[in-house]
């Protein structure tokens, strides 16, 4: 029996691979590479001694995902592949749409003709688009999502509530990612974006190594405690180990839909952000404030209670080793 991870090639399903090869699991990866490179899969058995079948595939393809579900006994699936650059999906909304919901539909005809009804789903706290409170708690309502990126994961989650609706021997886990950072500690695998980062700590990185000159900070005029963003951040490896919960709890107990914020509870601004960054690295941040970026929100952080009590998870990792294994990623990687 195996778990399949399409997109498990990318940085969140990279991490998530070496967590479960670790604990004695079977893995099964399908990636088409649109956004990471063949490298990380030797670098994921280098990592942990362990060996896993591999098919470049995209997902949208039907007969490519067959003939996956034949050769293996796949017992439940990760699903992480999708695209993800929140201002790229604004300009390219077909491609997202059509990249991220026919792909998990086509993986999720496919589970349902090899009666597999077990399935994990990365989904965004972006799905709450202007918090209703915070922290947030999974019945906080959901929408008013700003871009089609995080539309893809509003329209998924409402696909997977019906699926589940119209057929409860599927066991569902909608997995909230706040907002993932930093990197095995290995230094072998991480977020490596191509072009200019989008997201905060990549491009914190980026000016501490001096590829880019400063950080833009954009905007000091919110209402929080310094005038920048706040937001929930959450070291990849704990994220990782999340998953590992939710395919225990989708075993064990079964047919359910169940939603989890996977955060750490804490809001840190951007300038404590930098702080920190600067503190664990030694590395100097230069940064300017920057108007505000459209569609940003002030503050966004989890309240994740119900995945400690009904996952028995919690993330352990602090905001120094969230630095620490950002930088060190980066430091090893790129020259
Ligand atoms: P990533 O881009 O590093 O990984 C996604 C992987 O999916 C890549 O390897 C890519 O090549 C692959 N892929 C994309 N479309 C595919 C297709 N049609 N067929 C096969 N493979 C395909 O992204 P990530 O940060 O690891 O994110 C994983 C998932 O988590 C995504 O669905 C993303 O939307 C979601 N998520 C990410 C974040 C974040 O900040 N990183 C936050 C919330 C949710
Ligand atoms: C964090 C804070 C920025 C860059 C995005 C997606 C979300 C999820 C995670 C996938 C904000 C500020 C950033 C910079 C800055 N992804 N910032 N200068 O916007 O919370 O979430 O990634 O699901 O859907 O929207 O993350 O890292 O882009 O920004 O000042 O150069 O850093 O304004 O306050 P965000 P982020």
């Amino acid at each position: 029996m195996a778990i399949l991870l399409p997109g498990g090639a990318g940085y969140i399903g990279s991490h998530t691979a070496v967590e479960l090869l670790n604990k004695g699991e079977e893995i099964v990866i399908v990636d088409n590479f649109s956004n990471s490179k063949p490298e990380v899969l030797d670098k994921i058995k280098q990592i942990t001694g362990k060996n896993f079948k591999f098919y470049e595939l995209d997902c949208l393809d039907k007969q490519a995902l067959e003939k996956v579900f034949k050769e293996n006994n796949i017992e439940a699936v990760i699903n992480f592949a999708g695209l993800k650059a929140v201002g790229e999906s604004v300009k390219k909304p077909l491609e997202y749409y059509m990249n991220n919901i026919a792909g998990a539909l086509t993986v999720l005809e496919v589970m349902k003709e090899y009666n597999c009804k077990k399935f994990i789903f990365s989904s965004s706290a972006t799905v709450y688009g202007e918090p209703e409170k915070i922290p947030l708690t999974e019945d906080c309502k959901t929408g008013g999502t700003t871009n089609p990126y995080g539309t893809t994961k509003l329209f998924i989650e409402k696909i997977l509530q019906d699926l589940y609706k119209s057929d409860n021997e599927w066991d569902i886990c909608i997995l909230r990612y706040f907002n993932p950072v930093g990197s095995h500690e290995s230094g072998l695998i991480g977020e490596e974006p191509q072009g200019i980062p989008n997201n905060l700590m990549p491009y914190i990185v980026r000016v501490a190594s001096g590829q880019l000159r400063e950080l833009s900070v954009f905007g000091n005029d919110y209402n929080t405690p310094d005038g920048t963003g706040v937001r929930d951040y959450i070291h990849v490896v704990d994220l990782a180990r999340g998953h590992l919960k939710a395919l225990k709890k989708i075993e064990k107990e079964g047919k359910g839909l169940y939603i989890y914020n996977l955060g750490t509870g804490n809001g840190y601004s951007v300038l404590d952000m930098v702080r920190a960054f600067e503190k664990a690295t030694g590395k100097k941040v230069p940064y300017k404030i920057a108007p505000r970026r459209e569609g940003d929100i002030a503050t966004c952080y989890a309240d994740c209670t119900k995945a400690n009590k009904e996952l028995g998870w919690r993330a352990e990792k602090t905001l120094e080793d969230m630095c620490k294994d950002s930088w060190n990623y980066i430091a090893r990687n790129v020259k």
